[in-house]
Order: C-alpha cells, then sequence, then structure tokens
C-alpha cells in the first residue's frame, strides 16, 4: 500500500507505473500468442481425424434430424469456440448424443489438431438463405446488447472462444438459442441472456445474424494424400 501510494504521488513513481503497466501488456499479448492450450495442434493430423466428420460438415445444407435443423458451418468459426464446443460435447454437459457420439473417444492433442486445420482450411464464405424478419432482429440484437459480444459485424467476438455468428445457418442458430434457454447447453452467459427471449425473439435474431456478410462456410474438406 504504502509504495502504492509513494509510486502514485511521485512523478517518477508515476512513469514507473506506466512503464511496468506496459511490460504487464505485452507479457499479456504474448501469452494470448502463444496460448499452449491452441498452439500445439498439427493440421494435417486434424485433416486425417476430419474424415470422421466430413460427411455431416462439409455437406452443404445437410440437416440433423429431430428436431430439424442445418448442422452448423464451421470453417470461419473461431479456434477457441471450436475448442470449447467439442470440448463440451465430450463431456457431456452439451446434451447431443450425435455429437457426443463423434467426439468421445478424441484426447485434447487430436482436439488441438482439429482446431489447426479447421482454422487454416481454404473457404468461401457465402449467405446462407434467410427467412425470417431481419430488421426485427436488429433491433431485437440492439436491446440485448449481442454486439457486447459477438461484435457490431457478428464476426468480431469480444473473447477468442466467443462464436462467431455472421453467415451460420438461420435454424441452427434459433436452434442454439432455446438450447441456451432449455438448458441443454448449460451455459451461465447465455442461459442469462435467452432467459429473457420469446420465440419471436428467437426467430428474428437468427434471421438477422444469418443475414449478415457471412464469415462462415461449410468445410471444403478433401482427402489427405
Ligand atoms: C452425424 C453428423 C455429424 C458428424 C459425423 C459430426 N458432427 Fe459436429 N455437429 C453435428 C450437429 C447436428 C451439430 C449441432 C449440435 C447441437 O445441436 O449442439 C454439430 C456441432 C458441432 C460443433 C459445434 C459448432 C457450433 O457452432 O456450435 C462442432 C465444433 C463440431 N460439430 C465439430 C465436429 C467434429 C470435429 C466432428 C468429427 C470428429 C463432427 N463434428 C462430427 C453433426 C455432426
Ligand atoms: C456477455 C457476452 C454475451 C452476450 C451479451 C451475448 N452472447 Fe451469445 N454467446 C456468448 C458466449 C460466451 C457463447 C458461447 C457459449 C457456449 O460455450 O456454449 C455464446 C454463444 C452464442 C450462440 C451459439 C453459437 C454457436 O455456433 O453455437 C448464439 C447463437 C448466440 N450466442 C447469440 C447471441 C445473441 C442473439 C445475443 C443477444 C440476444 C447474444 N448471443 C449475447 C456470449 C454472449
Amino acid at each position: 500500500m504504502v509504495i502504492a501510494y509513494k509510486l502514485l504521488t511521485d512523478r517518477k513513481g508515476v512513469a514507473m507505473l506506466t512503464r511496468m503497466l506496459a511490460q504487464l501488456s505485452v507479457v499479456g499479448v504474448c501469452c494470448l500468442l502463444f496460448n499452449p492450450a491452441l498452439a500445439a495442434g498439427d493440421p494435417q493430423a486434424g485433416q486425417f481425424i476430419f474424415s470422421t466428420c466430413a460427411g455431416c460438415h462439409s455437406t452443404p445444407g445437410k440437416t440433423h434430424v429431430y428436431p430439424t435443423y442445418h448442422v452448423p458451418r464451421l470453417s470461419g468459426q473461431t479456434g477457441g469456440y471450436i475448442k470449447v464446443a467439442l470440448e463440451a460435447y465430450r463431456s457431456g454437459e452439451r446434451n447431443h448424443p450425435t455429437m457426443l457420439a463423434n467426439v468421445a473417444d478424441l484426447s485434447d492433442t487430436q482436439i488441438a489438431d482439429l482446431v489447426a486445420y479447421l482454422t487454416q482450411v481454404e473457404r468461401r464464405p457465402q449467405s446462407p438463405p434467410v427467412r425470417g424478419n431481419v430488421s426485427a432482429g436488429r433491433e431485437a440484437a440492439q436491446r440485448a446488447g449481442c454486439a457486447g459480444c459477438h461484435g457490431v459485424d457478428g464476426k468480431t467476438p469480444l473473447l477468442p472462444d466467443y462464436p462467431v455468428l455472421a453467415g451460420q445457418h438461420e435454424s441452427y442458430l434459433a436452434h442454439t438459442l432455446r438450447d441456451y434457454r432449455n438448458g441443454h447447453r448449460p451455459q451461465a452467459i447465455m442461459l442469462g441472456i435467452a432467459r429473457g427471449l420469446s420465440d419471436r425473439d428467437i426467430a428474428d435474431l437468427a434471421a438477422y445474424y444469418a443475414s449478415l456478410p457471412p464469415a462462415l462456410d461449410y468445410v471444403r474438406y478433401r482427402q489427405p494424400r
């Protein structure tokens, strides 16, 4: 306390404090850049593993049945979010038997490999068809402050493990919002947000985010040679 007081009351001290803070933020940036949890993956190994995923995630327009909604686009998604999602299916926290069956046996290294592959695969994002009310969705997003975390353009999330929404399938966005609301995806932040949304809000918000200039694509998979 005494040292902090001295630093703040003395001009040299303030300069020193500023330097210390600058150094700290450099360390912070380095930690982000060299985050071992994300840095380790091998994209080629990921490409091999992805052959088991391609049937669903590399078929444009593929749907899941009961309930019916589009399989999500993964290419262009943040690596951090792909990792969070895969871990949540693997642990059963995200209640989804199909995805659980696909990821149950993946190791942490294999998840890192998949992330490395998915974040560098060639992509050509294109807009999905949209049926709902985009302008009502824009207003609902403003009311709820979605941009604070997902970015005004829906593709510059606040943190590296938050998802990109722009150009995701409308039916998938609506399905996820319902799953946060009904607890199938027990995630504290989005539960708090989704609880306050009506069915109409969900339909409008899904239309709005699907309609934004797209960042996402299906995975244009090529068998490794
Ligand atoms: C039989 C079809 C199928 C296969 C095979 C499959 N997935 Fe999925 N995947 C889905 C469906 C459906 C969802 C949406 C699940 C939900 O409602 O949460 C999904 C969700 C995801 C998500 C979350 C995306 C998001 O935006 O929330 C990721 C990441 C993912 N899958 C990666 C993979 C990987 C990696 C593999 C292979 C190891 C794989 N999937 C295999 C159908 C499949
Ligand atoms: C305080 C930050 C925050 C705010 C505000 C916020 N979100 Fe999210 N959102 C998140 C996080 C974190 C996740 C990832 C949750 C998880 O791990 O399942 C997420 C996930 C989502 C997903 C799932 C995407 C996918 O591919 O699985 C959708 C859709 C979504 N948010 C839409 C919205 C909408 C619409 C709003 C405004 C009504 C909103 N969010 C407001 C932080 C936020």
